[in-house]
């Protein structure tokens, strides 16, 4: 900013002036104004004040004209702001003062009567909780709809197999309709940590004022229950002063950009040469400059990034808040930002997510060529020697591993090993040991509860798609 005119010769604000003989220096209003980021309140603000008015209207602190030219004049400034022709003025601080002092600009008088039995501290909290529970809404949509993108892609791969990993390392064969649900019941979790946020989040601070509530007769009761509320908050210091329910926004936000980050590191790792797991589509990569060949899961990348500004975002509020005393400060004027970009970034990852589930192409041949290598199904071998030979687990494991090392020096799979090599390391073995060492046994057999067995894979991936419906 390079104006740093003195104001002070100018007039003063003509919603909070009257005491103010000179205008703020540049510098303090251009710290001081919200309305570059806030002015997204919009319809959330005019949503409370036409709550407000009617309730003023009510209990006879307005009269029904008033009421009725305000209606229509916040009526019209929605749709100029829509239009995208609302002049918008810095001077005027945030959305809140704009949409007033327009308002007065359009019906005189009555317009000043608005502002009765009401504080700005009351209204932002009214408006954010709103604007929150809106992206709530919104988001839990979208997450809805990757869990059915997933759930979809499940049922129809419920049988295919791949290597499933620990330590990224092959572990065991596992099937990549299992894979996907699992991401399905984290996703289901970040929903229901929404959930539990909307929940808590339904009361109205509206008539809190600025923080002692009002001498005036209003029916909060009547407000609460206009906007959606549950319920009118019961103590006013907390309802100007508290953002918990921002704070319960973002670190559900992070914690499902953390899971939206984990799948997308996958889909990295699948889509690269090495894996070739899946393959996207142009509509999901892009091209080198430089490197013909290539084909970039940008998208990927860039939802496994965005996590970095959404857990940003929770850090940046949480430290906001701590160690502000009752009850509100200026200071929780920098709650909006970090929500308006963590949900501008959570909503574009849902997106990109949804779209890739939806447009990857695996490669099932390969997969499951690859969920038999690297000794995977060793453990199907001991379950072998402990439920055919009852041999104790821990000496069917030593057996194992003396029969992974004998397959490893050889350069073969267990499966390729003789009956009689099988047998100079366990002589009771028989040849019915080959019966689990194939990779759609191994999978087939992990029928317990919760395993990945193509049976409960497709049962699952029925039970969401039905859920999800
Ligand atoms: N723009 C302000 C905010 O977002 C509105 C409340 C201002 N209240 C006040 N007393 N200055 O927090």
């Amino acid at each position: 900013m390079n104006d740093t005119t003195d104001r002070r010769n100018e007039p003063a604000n003509a919603q909070w002036g009257g005491r103010f003989a000179a205008g703020p220096s540049a510098i303090m209003q251009e710290i001081n104004a919200s309305i570059g980021f806030d002015r997204k309140l919009w319809r959330q603000d005019i949503k409370g004040s036409l709550a407000h008015a009617a309730m003023l209207a009510k209990i006879g602190l307005i009269s029904a004209e008033d009421e009725r030219a305000i209606g229509q004049g916040l009526e019209a400034i929605a749709q100029e702001i829509e239009a995208g022709s609302f002049p918008f003025e810095e001077a005027l601080e945030d959305i809140h003062m704009n949409i007033e002092s327009r308002l007065t600009d359009r019906i005189g008088e009555a317009g000043k009567r608005l502002h009765t039995a009401r504080s700005r501290n009351d209204q932002v909290a009214t408006d954010f909780r709103l604007w929150v529970r809106d992206a709530i809404d919104g988001i839990t949509a979208q997450i809805v709809d990757v869990m059915r993108a997933l759930a979809e892609r499940a049922a129809d791969h419920a049988a295919d197999p791949m290597p499933g990993f620990t330590h990224l390392q092959t572990a065991q064969p596992v099937t990549f309709g299992h894979h996907l649900l699992a991401y399905v019941e984290m996703l289901d979790r970040d929903r229901g940590r929404l959930a539990d946020c909307r929940r808590r989040l339904n009361q109205c601070p509206l008539g809190s004022a600025a923080l002692a509530g009002t001498s005036f007769p209003i029916d909060r009761h009547m407000t609460a229950k206009a906007l959606g509320f549950d319920a009118p908050t019961a103590n006013s210091l907390d309802a100007v002063s508290d953002r918990d329910f921002a704070l319960e926004f973002l670190s559900a936000a992070a914690i499902s950009a953390m899971h939206l980050s984990r799948l997308a590191e996958e889909i990295v790792i699948w889509c690269s040469a090495p894996f070739r797991f899946i393959r996207l589509s142009d509509a999901f990569t892009t091209g080198s400059s430089i490197m013909p060949q290539k084909r970039n899961p940008d998208a990927a990348e860039l939802a496994r990034a965005k996590t970095g500004r959404i857990t940003g975002a929770l850090v940046a509020l949480l430290t906001v808040m701590k160690g502000l005393p009752l009850a509100y400060a200026k200071d929780t004027q920098e709650d909006k930002e970090p929500v308006f970009d963590a949900t501008e970034a959570w909503t574009l990852s849902l997106a990109a997510i949804a779209g890739m589930v939806r447009d990857m192409q695996p490669d099932t041949d390969r997969m499951r060529a690859l969920a038999g290598s690297g000794f995977a199904t060793a453990t199907d071998l001991a379950d072998w020697l402990v439920r055919v030979l009852k041999l104790p687990f821990r000496s069917a494991h030593h057996v194992t591993g003396r029969l992974v090392s004998l397959a490893e020096g050889k350069g073969v799979d267990l499966a390729d090993l003789s009956l009689a090599e099988m047998q100079s390391v366990e002589p009771a073995i028989t040849a019915d040991v080959f019966s689990v060492l194939t990779v759609e046994a191994s999978v087939a057999s992990r029928r317990s509860y919760g395993g990945t067995a193509p049976e409960n894979v497709a049962r699952e991936a029925a039970k969401w798609l039905a859920v999800l419906a």
